[in-house]
């Protein structure tokens, strides 16, 4: 290589791409840009795909083509996302609840879930006002109705990490990179 040869891109640490699941206000976005920053990999998050194939946000897409849209968008969006080289990947609160998509998931990635109490959930999404389901009654109510019916279906992610009110971001980032590394999801010297 010659001296002058720009530096190789860091190397990216996964085998497969990981993807989040869990609630809004869970910390997917968050913890998942600094989780991809940890592990040099690129980070995808399925809204903004979804809104830029669109070519609207999401409230947009959920004002003018309805939910349903939304959510043959956001299953197809997935499964293109699933089939690039190893990522992180933040889906939308509702993606993992498609039976096709945790199909494609299980069978190429490795899941994640960032699981937060109600109050932590509550709190963490009052500070945006860009989620449509959010806006149809109380946030507390719709969002502990919302754990009610999704929780045991985003148990059966690989993995579990609790995203606890106050914790650090570094530190949920730390859990993550152990349990991926315990589950075999991280290159040999990684
Ligand atoms: C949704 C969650 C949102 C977004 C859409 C629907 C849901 O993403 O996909 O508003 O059904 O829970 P976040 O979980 O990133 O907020």
């Amino acid at each position: 290589m010659s001296r002058h040869a720009p530096a190789p891109a860091a190397r990216c640490a996964l085998r497969r791409t990981v993807v989040l699941v869990g609630l809004m206000g869970a910390g997917k976005t968050t913890v998942g840009r600094r989780l991809a920053e940890a592990l040099g990999a690129p980070f995808r998050d399925s809204d903004d795909e979804i809104a830029q194939a669109a070519g609207m946000d999401v409230p947009s897409i959920f004002a003018t083509l309805g939910e349903a849209a939304f959510r043959e968008g956001e299953q197809r969006v997935i499964r293109r996302l699933l089939d690039d080289p190893p990522h992180v990947l933040a889906t939308g609160g509702g993606a993992f609840m498609n039976p096709a998509t945790r199909a494609a998931v299980r069978a190429g990635a490795v899941s994640v879930w960032l699981r937060a109490d109600l109050e932590t959930l509550v709190e963490r999404t009052a500070r945006k006002a860009d989620r449509p389901l959010l806006r149809a009654g109380d946030p507390a109510e719709i969002l502990a109705r919302l754990m009610a019916q999704r929780h045991p279906t985003y148990a059966e992610a690989d993995i579990v990490i609790d995203s606890e009110p106050g914790a650090p971001h570094e530190s949920v980032v730390e859990r993550i990179v152990a349990a991926l590394r315990r589950a075999g999801a991280l290159r040999a010297g990684a």
